[in-house]
């Protein structure tokens, strides 16, 4: 018999290759070409019947209701719960939680469901439930095998199947290790049909690399229907699960979670986590507000200034682009007037999250300025972006950011020039220019 065909994939970049090679000539990853069997579809042979159009009027789709888990900050970011035969790829770096959620969906939907675990025993997960939920009923099954795992679902008709993790499944009908392209892209191949002929839901689980994207091929994101991601910092225990793909909704929802002994709890009120119980009153504190998703959040954002003593001023950020910080600086030393050629700058976003927003340029500028002349600035909301001549600009969103300000009990909010529609309880103040900014603190 003829030996198969096979050809060597790149599991980083997908490149093929005829043979294998140590280092990808596409993306030179080292040691990631897979081989794989190469399935012909080009041969000659009669064309397949025509399938049957189908009228869209005619389809109905009233009895296929979302699946709504009860936790309000992931059904929210699904738009309102899980589409039924849709499949949701949940990625995140290893222990940041992804088990734990999809766990604690599970129990909330209670026996429904089916959790399959390639990475845990049955054991090890009645331990987890034990302290996530008080339901107790969970169809639980410790399984890598991927084929003994699709003829389980079928046999037991769940509405949802969790697969954690996707990497950890292995079919022998596909080849390469388990979690090679080959075996992780057959897999979803094989769940896909199965959710969309028995409109099942699949949450699978998936590993994030090194660079924090989705370990195995890149088609993997094209192939499902929904990409979640849950992000957080290390020494944080903030959680936000972040929709980047969603083939029935939108995209701009943010859920917050807190992880904490009992799994993760719901944040319904973000800014109050993020800026703790009470603030101190010092000098190069300022608060400001980020938008994340459609939310707004409200932050602190701390500066200091000290006298460099030796070599050039030091410019750190912790939270913030160090590149923006000296591009503030250079708008504050040549707009403003101030001297900052003798101080060392240090921010610091405090709660770990990390602004990537153009919006909290004018606030960065004003906790240096409060640092610089240790002058306490409080009950203050400050938002703008910067421009290089000095300009406080437009922001979007105001709105919200002001409305999160008022509900937080802030007395005034100094933002750049805007059409107002309503009439608000804080106190706007407008401005047009840095230094007006500086005067108004
Ligand atoms: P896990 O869900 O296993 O992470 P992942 O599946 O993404 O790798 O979460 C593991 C971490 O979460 C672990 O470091 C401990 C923490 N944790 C809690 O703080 N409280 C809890 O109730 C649970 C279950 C986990
Ligand atoms: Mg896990």
């Amino acid at each position: 018999m003829a030996k198969p065909a096979t050809i060597f994939i790149c599991s980083n970049c997908q490149h093929r290759a005829p043979r294998w090679q140590g280092k990808c000539p596409e993306c030179g990853q080292w040691n990631s070409l897979e081989e794989s069997r190469i399935i012909s579809s080009a041969r000659g042979g009669p064309i397949s019947k025509a399938a049957q159009p189908v009228d869209l009027s005619m389809v109905d789709i009233s009895l296929r209701a979302k699946i709504v888990s009860g936790i309000g900050e992931f059904d929210d970011v699904l738009g309102g719960g899980l589409v039924p035969g849709s499949l949701v790829l949940l990625g995140g770096d290893p222990g940041i939680g992804k088990s734990t959620l999809a766990l604690q969906i599970s129990m909330e939907l209670g026996d429904k469901v089916l959790y399959v675990s390639g990475e845990e025993s049955v054991h090890q997960i009645k331990l987890r439930s034990g302290r996530v939920s008080k339901n107790e009923q969970l169809n639980v099954l410790a399984e890598t095998d991927l084929d003994t795992v699709l003829s389980a679902v079928e046999g037991f008709g769940p509405q949802l199947v969790v697969i954690d993790s996707i990497q950890t499944m292995y079919s022998q009908e596909a080849s390469g290790v388990a979690g090679g392209v080959a075996q992780v892209t057959g897999a979803v191949q094989k769940i896909m049909r199965l959710a969309k002929q028995n409109h099942i839901t699949f949450i699978l689980i998936g590993h994030v690399t090194k660079e924090g994207y989705l370990a195995g091929p890149k088609t993997l994101e094209h192939m499902v229907d929904t990409v979640l991601y849950l992000e957080g910092e290390r020494f944080a225990s903030f959680r936000i699960l972040r929709c980047v793909k969603n083939r029935f909704g939108t995209t701009n929802e943010v859920g917050v979670f807190e992880m904490l002994h009992q799994g993760l709890a719901e944040v319904k009120n973000p800014s109050q986590l993020f800026l703790g119980e009470e603030q101190m009153q010092a000098s190069g504190n300022i608060i400001t507000s980020v938008m994340e998703g459609s939310r707004a959040l409200l932050l602190e954002i701390q500066a200091l200034t000290s006298t460099t003593n030796f070599g050039y001023p030091k410019r750190t950020a912790a939270g913030f682009d160090v590149n923006r910080l000296q591009l503030l600086t250079a708008i504050l030393s040549k707009r403003a007037g101030l001297n900052l050629a003798n101080q060392d700058i240090y921010i610091n976003v405090a709660s770990g999250i990390k602004i990537d927003e153009p919006a909290a340029d004018l606030a960065v500028a004003l906790a240096v300025v409060s640092s610089l002349k240790d002058a306490v600035v409080s009950d203050t909301i400050v938002v703008g972006e910067l421009g290089l001549s000095g300009e406080v600009r437009f922001v979007p969103n105001l709105e919200k950011r002001i409305k999160e300000a008022e509900k937080l009990g802030f007395k005034r909010i100094i933002c750049p020039k805007s059409r107002l529609s309503e009439k608000n309880k804080i106190e706007v103040i407008q401005v047009r220019t840095l230094g007006e900014a500086i005067s108004k603190i």
